[in-house]
């Protein structure tokens, strides 16, 4: 009778070794650098598991953006398919992030107790090849994807994937994270609506956005707003006013506004101050909601005027079903440009299909909202003031 023998008996007493297969396998390191931002997580799980698919990468991520590999020692995970398993319903990144320890201005302490920023980007790509990596995924926003070129030019193959909540990147139509956070803002400027309709109140939301009014713009036509300030349209006081009184003589006795943090008035600057810490200190925005409220006030408006600052907010919990499936596209894409050896790209939504742009295109400058964007156009046509 004939038997099948995968193994013959003589193979086993000779104790023969079959070679370990991982050894053969390439190695790509993912960082998420940056403000966080519903969707990273996802971004993460999608490399994963196109990955396995391949059969050819292993997966491993750095601690805090490119911290973990340049601590001593480097703080790396390996990212298998049971450390990722539905992490794409989770906002944050398991990676976690930071904003510090950019190596291109890395901050040195000096001997004279002051601070030198300098770059350090060939340290780490000695650093990132000396762990035995072949490839950088680099998750992150403007700041990210500046890195990512550099470490490229150095020669490292490094492929970005776009990331903020702000949706001011170049070179894509949208980021991840940014419909979940208009998604946020959305909800509670309808919370406010109620409340400002019951007392008859002038309430101002401030939502997050640096430089771009993305969200504010957004939010103001999902939630029906009497007013939306800008960073790109400086904002004239006595405009505001006019309008508020309007609506009140209208006999319709509230007015909600909602305003960008970055936005600022004509001939004035955005409100902040400077944060951080020693050595990377940055200028941090917000109060322009109460600074607003202050100046009606002075102005003489005689209605009562409510704020409510979001903040990080707009940036937390689980990404909406669009943010899940845009990072998860993303992710896949980001793995496919580095098995396919097209480095020095940034993947990019561009009329709604996952592709890919030079990095050189993405940190050209910020989107920014244009006076004549078509949706500026739809904020006009429903009677939004700009205060301009
Ligand atoms: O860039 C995204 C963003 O959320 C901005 O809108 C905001 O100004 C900034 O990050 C806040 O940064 P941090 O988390 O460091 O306070």
């Amino acid at each position: 009778m004939f038997r099948l023998t995968l193994f013959p008996n003589h193979l086993w007493e000779q104790k023969i070794t079959f070679p370990n297969l991982t050894q053969f396998m390439k190695k790509i390191l993912v960082s998420t650098g940056g403000g966080d931002c519903p969707g990273l997580n996802a971004v993460i799980r999608g490399i994963v598991k196109a990955a396995k698919k391949s059969g050819k990468w292993e997966v491993w991520g750095s601690m805090e953006a490119l911290n973990g590999v340049m601590n001593d020692p480097p703080e790396l995970i390996k990212l298998t398919s049971k450390r990722t398993a539905g992490i794409h319903v989770k906002g944050g990144t398991i990676l976690k992030t930071t904003n510090r320890g950019n190596p291109l201005e890395y901050p040195v302490l000096q001997e004279d107790g002051t601070w030198k920023h300098v770059n350090i980007c060939d340290h780490v790509v000695d650093k990132i090849r000396s762990l035995g990596f072949d490839a950088l995924i680099n998750i992150g926003g403007d700041g990210s994807q500046k890195i990512s070129m550099a470490l490229n030019e150095l020669g490292l193959p490094v492929v970005g994937v776009p990331k903020t909540i702000d949706n001011d990147l170049l070179g894509t139509d949208l980021t991840f994270g940014f419909s979940t956070a208009v998604q946020i803002a959305t909800d509670s400027f309808d919370k406010l609506v109620t409340t400002a309709e019951s007392h008859h109140r002038v309430m101002i939301m401030e939502v997050m956005g640096r430089d771009a009014g993305w969200i504010a713009l957004h939010t103001a036509i999902a939630g029906g707003a009497e007013i939306c300030l800008l960073p790109e349209i400086p904002f004239d006081l006595q405009k505001i006013i006019k309008r508020i009184e309007k609506r009140y003589k209208k006999g319709r006795g509230f007015v909600n506004i909602v305003v960008a943090e970055g936005a600022k008035p004509k001939g004035g600057e955005a409100i902040g101050h400077a944060s951080g810490d020693v050595g990377d200190r940055h200028f941090k925005l917000g109060g322009v909601a109460n600074y607003l409220k202050y100046k009606l006030e002075e102005a003489g408006c005689q209605q009562q005027i409510r704020t409510t600052i979001l903040g990080h907010v707009q940036r937390g919990g689980t990404p909406v079903a669009f943010d899940r499936i845009l990072a998860t596209a993303m992710g896949v894409k980001a793995f496919e440009l580095i098995a396919e050896g097209d480095h020095g790209r940034m993947v990019s939504l561009k009329n709604n299909i996952v592709t890919s742009v030079p990095l050189k295109e993405a940190v050209g400058g910020n989107k920014f909202v244009a006076q004549d964007n078509s949706l500026v156009h739809v904020a006009r046509s429903v009677g939004i003031s700009f205060g301009d």
